[in-house]
């Protein structure tokens, strides 16, 4: 059961990023040129791109939840030959990290570490500095980082044609002093708008689109490229934007929260926003709402909740109850910018160890943190990113099945 201990919740939201390394960001080119760019290629300048090959060759990955830290691990292998990781999914990051031999600092890992002098295809990136190296450093929301040295490598993952989606020259980070993660994790996988995550580096084919479907348990994929495009019944999208202040999170805009029929507006508070209010992250658990909005959502769970409410057993200021049944609880529905109205299951939003159910929505008191939209509220959810056309697409799924072919589907899009 992924109830929480406080050291589970916001891993994700990275603050600092790295050193000594530039690079040309997506954020620094409009998205819509991106967007333009490739429709024309589509249409004219390189028709071979629309055969079933290219189409029947979209990359995936397995991921799985780890019940410990309430993160989904991401399958890759890297290196040649090719060495398989696990690494937190996070749309939070940008930088593909694992822990990297020599150590001199690195927490408990289960799977054996990744080692660089075994691999045939790394190499140390340079930089421009003394001795040529190239450190980084990269810090998380709640205290986990990593510092090592960007080394360029082999990342290869699954595709749909049975021929492994090879990723030469990859840029990634060789971590030497790593600490927060659980031991079941080799490190984390950036999947934000940046241009060092792995769906940037993968290059203009894959569209910038890629899509997860977490599951409570067993097995579920993340696909990239059209594949990965989410659409048909029940399907909600929504606009995404991007801030230039904090270039890589992928903002979605909250307008409204509704707790059973009571609709709770931001209209009115100071998280109301017409250029995205909340971060949508697979790497943090819970939800987080700023203080003020968060305290008229919990009173409207308050107002139809007629079961006792009891302390938070892990002292985290949650909204907890003692009741038999998940079936006291009303429905939440998040309503995002263009009408799409998601309507989450019980399961996305109560979280419970025995007969203590607790909201999955927290509220934090600095009203300037940021809003993030957590990974147990997008569970059972197709949940698709295309960066080419702005849109965050949603449609309830049950993630632990696999989906029917699509091929028709994608016929139509093309
Ligand atoms: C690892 O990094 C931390 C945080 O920057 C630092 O305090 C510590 O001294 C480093 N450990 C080693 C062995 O370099």
């Amino acid at each position: 059961m992924p109830l929480a201990t406080t050291t589970m919740i916001a891993l994700s939201l990275q603050i600092i990023n790295c050193f000594l390394f530039t690079a040309t960001t997506l954020a620094s080119s409009p998205p819509h040129g991106f967007t333009v760019d490739l429709i024309h290629r589509h249409s004219n300048s390189s028709p071979s791109r629309l055969s079933n090959t290219h189409l029947g060759s979209s990359p995936y990955a397995d991921t799985s939840l780890d019940t410990l830290s309430s993160e989904y691990l991401m399958k890759l292998q890297i290196g040649t030959p090719p060495f398989e990781i696990e690494a937190i999914l996070d749309t939070g990051s940008d930088l593909l990290w694992t822990q990297c031999l020599p150590c001199l600092n690195c927490y408990n890992q289960y799977a054996p570490m990744f080692d660089p002098s075994k691999s045939s295809t790394f190499k140390y990136k340079t930089c421009d500095t003394p001795d040529h190296s190239c450190p980084y450093k990269i810090d998380y929301v709640d205290k986990t980082y990593s510092k090592g040295t960007y080394a360029t490598e082999t990342v290869t993952i699954h595709s749909s044609s049975g021929q492994p989606f090879m990723m030469a020259e990859t840029i990634i980070g060789c971590g030497h002093n790593n600490s927060g993660l659980t031991s079941s994790a080799s490190g984390i996988v950036g999947l934000n708008w940046d241009s060092l995550s792995l769906i940037s580096q993968m290059g203009e084919k894959f569209l910038g689109i890629f899509s997860y479907c977490l599951a409570s348990k067993g097995t579920s994929k993340i696909k990239f490229g059209s594949n990965a495009m989410v659409a048909g019944d029940e399907t909600v999208s929504t606009t995404m934007f991007m801030k230039s202040e904090k270039p890589g999170y992928y903002y979605l805009n909250l307008d409204a929260v509704s707790v059973g029929d009571t609709r709770v507006e931001t209209f009115g508070t100071s998280f109301h926003a017409l250029e995205g209010n909340i971060v949508i992250d697979s790497g943090t658990t819970y939800t987080y709402f700023p203080g003020r909005f968060c305290n008229q959502v919990h009173k409207a769970v308050e107002n139809v909740v007629t079961a006792d409410r009891v302390v938070d057993p892990s002292n985290s200021n949650r909204l907890c109850y003692h009741s038999g049944t998940i079936e006291t609880f009303p429905v939440i529905t998040m309503h995002f910018y263009g009408g799409a109205d998601l309507v989450l299951d019980k399961y996305n939003m109560y979280v419970n160890r025995g007969r203590v159910f607790c909201v999955a929505i927290m509220c934090f008191a600095d009203e300037t943190k940021e809003a993030v939209f957590g990974n147990r509220a997008q569970n059972n959810v197709l949940v698709g990113y295309d960066t080419s056309s702005l849109l965050v697409s949603f449609k309830p799924n049950d993630c632990g099945v696999e989906e029917t072919n699509q091929e028709s589907l994608f016929s139509m899009f093309l």
